[in-house]
């Protein structure tokens, strides 16, 4: 009865936790394609403090159509993230890489 009552509020702060974590900076609760294109037009991507948008140098992810198959793709990201874009680099998990994971293999035909 007791051991039970503390699973429950070990998962309850778990569960708090993982929220209070994974606080996405945009706003969103799960990644996805549609957030990852906002995120792609968006000028504050990485804390980044430039007029700059993913999509100044790839208008509507034209020439990334191939990029979703690359296993070093949320690296890439970052390198443009913190060079053009003069960003901090995205957590890998975070909400934010993972939209634009999606978004980015979304664009392959
Ligand atoms: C100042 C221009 C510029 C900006 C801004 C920029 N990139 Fe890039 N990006 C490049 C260049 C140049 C390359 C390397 C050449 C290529 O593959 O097009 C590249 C490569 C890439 C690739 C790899 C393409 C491949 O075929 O493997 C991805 C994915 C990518 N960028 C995503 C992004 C994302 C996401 C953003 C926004 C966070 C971004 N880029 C911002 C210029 C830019």
């Amino acid at each position: 009865m007791v051991a039970m009552k503390k699973k429950g509020s070990v998962a309850g702060m778990v569960l708090c936790l993982s929220i209070v974590v994974s606080g996405p900076v945009f706003g969103e609760k799960a990644p996805s394609a549609v957030h990852g294109k906002a995120l792609f037009n968006s000028t504050s991507l990485g804390g980044a403090a430039n007029t700059r948008t993913c999509n100044a140098c790839h208008p509507d992810g034209r020439g990334l159509e191939r990029a979703g198959g690359n296993p070093e793709l949320s690296r890439v990201i970052n390198t443009c993230i913190t060079g053009p874009l003069k960003g901090s680099k995205l957590e890998p998990g975070s909400i934010e890489m993972q939209s634009l994971l999606l978004y980015i293999k979304s664009l392959k035909q």
